[in-house]
């Protein structure tokens, strides 16, 4: 891990918010390469709602919905952590987590086992964050950041079915920032206050709930699969009875082995008709499904996929990451599936003379114009150049060399063989178009 945050830190992904003010605990910043791996991402996942299929809708929503909402859901009873404070050092610890502290900095002992740490008794510390509408606070409603998505779909089902033109089973999906006041042994990306959630609420008839779970079981794995994710780094975990939470009849986490151990990258779950139920008690509105044609009425369940995009990133990064030799030196390089890679090509004139930047610039723009993500990077001796595009996990490179000028060929480089071509600059746009629609699996072992 620490390999991956120092990567990031150097090439830009990601790195502590607010440092010049000596960070903020569990908050990060995202780079330039940082937001386009997270964009891509984003798109990706997207792309898998919406264009491959047609019973998916997109939403949305608003972060600070109707305080009740949070009432309805259980969110404000029972969205808590065990917490224990030490009465010497001043440091919270989660008290289901007290093998690290949450500083990160100080190993913690359970209570009653050393005189470092003299921990309170456990108390239910409620992990929305509050704020209040109006510029008074002690006259201004009380109101909470979200700490899921998913909540603005449900309150949005009776709307959303209204034009939607839809009728069970189809899906409500929406990305979006979610909140949470977590306290954690600061695994970089992987649990933060803010994050963002790529978040689907499939409504299905109660008979089909099995079936569709099953389905988005199978279609979360493959997409992660298909993405590059390597078959023996991802895992389905069905969760015990005593794990599940307030809302769901059943759910499996999908899971990736991070350098911290196999951890949640994604939770699918069968919430029934827990959340419409809820709602519609407290809002006092009918939220039910009528099919015309077999006169029924219902209240649809619901399974849920719900993802992280952040601790996505962290997957592939993880997965991506790599170290090897190129004649007699080390090279770091993230073997990215090229379309989550956040530049697609490097734009590399050999020279700085002799009509090289011209004729590089010339491909850059054409690449541009094709909507490739291209880099142009004339700076340094071109083994560096390679190294630094190696880095941020570009796949490939193109170098306009003397030739160029002669016979209007680039020389391809492949980021992963090492392999180079030579292809005229201009079938590059169509040529990697191509490419990028291609299926592709890590050459990581
Ligand atoms: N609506 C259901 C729900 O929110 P969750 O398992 O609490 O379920 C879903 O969250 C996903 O959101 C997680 O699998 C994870 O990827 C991401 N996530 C949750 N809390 C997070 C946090 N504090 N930091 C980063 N990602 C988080």
């Amino acid at each position: 891990m620490d390999k991956i945050v120092s990567l990031c830190k150097r090439r830009g992904f990601v790195f502590p918010a607010s440092e010049i003010y000596g960070g903020i605990a569990n908050t990060y910043d995202y780079g330039h390469y940082g937001v386009l791996l997270k964009r891509e991402v984003i798109d990706a996942w997207w792309r898998s709602m919406l264009v491959a299929r047609d019973d998916i809708v997109a939403l949305d929503s608003a972060i600070i919905q109707h305080p009740r909402t949070w009432e309805a859901s259980g969110h404000l009873a029972g969205f808590t952590d065990p917490l224990v404070d030490c009465r010497t050092c001043g440091l919270r610890f989660r008290a289901d987590h007290l093998d690290v502290s949450a500083c990160g900095r100080r190993p913690s002992k359970h209570p009653g086992q050393t005189s470092d740490c003299d921990l309170t008794e456990a108390r239910a510390f409620n992990l929305m964050f509050q704020t209040t509408i109006g510029p008074v606070a002690e006259e201004g409603a009380t109101v909470f950041l979200r700490p899921e998505t998913a909540q603005g779909i449900f309150l949005d089902f009776k709307t959303v079915l209204g034009f939607a033109r839809r009728k069970p089973p189809f899906g409500i999906a929406q990305v979006g920032k979610s909140f949470r006041n977590e306290i954690t042994p600061g695994n970089f990306i992987f649990r933060t206050l803010e994050f963002e959630q790529m978040e689907m609420e499939f409504f299905v008839p109660p008979d089909e709930a099995e079936h569709w779970y099953e389905h988005w079981l199978r279609a979360r794995m493959d997409w992660y699969s298909e993405l590059g994710l390597r078959g023996d780094h991802l895992r389905l975990r069905a969760h015990d009875a005593d794990e599940l939470s307030h809302y769901s009849c059943a759910t499996s986490d999908v899971e990736y082995l991070f350098p911290i151990g196999w951890s949640e990258l994604e939770g699918v779950a069968n919430r029934g008709d827990f959340d419409l139920t809820q709602h519609a008690a407290h809002a006092g509105e009918k939220l039910e499904y009528f099919d015309q044609g077999s006169g029924q009425r219902y209240v649809p369940h619901v399974i849920e996929p719900a993802a992280g995009v952040g601790r996505s990133v962290l997957a592939f990064l993880c997965d991506a990451y790599d170290e090897d030799e190129i004649g007699g030196e080390l090279r770091t390089v993230l073997r990215l599936h090229p379309r989550l890679a956040p530049v697609k090509v490097a734009v590399l004139p050999l020279l700085r003379k002799d009509g090289h930047p011209e004729a590089a610039r010339a491909l850059h723009a054409a690449l541009k114009a094709a909507a490739i993500q291209s880099e142009y990077d004339e700076g340094g001796a071109i083994g560096r150049r390679y190294r630094r595009q190696d880095e941020i996990g570009t796949p490939w490179a193109a170098t306009v060399d003397h030739q160029t000028l002669q016979d209007g060929t680039v020389t391809l480089r492949d980021r992963d063989t090492l392999e180079q071509e030579r292809i005229a600059a201009a079938d590059l746009p169509g040529e990697l178009a191509t490419r990028l629609q291609a299926p592709w699996r890590s050459p990581k072992p």
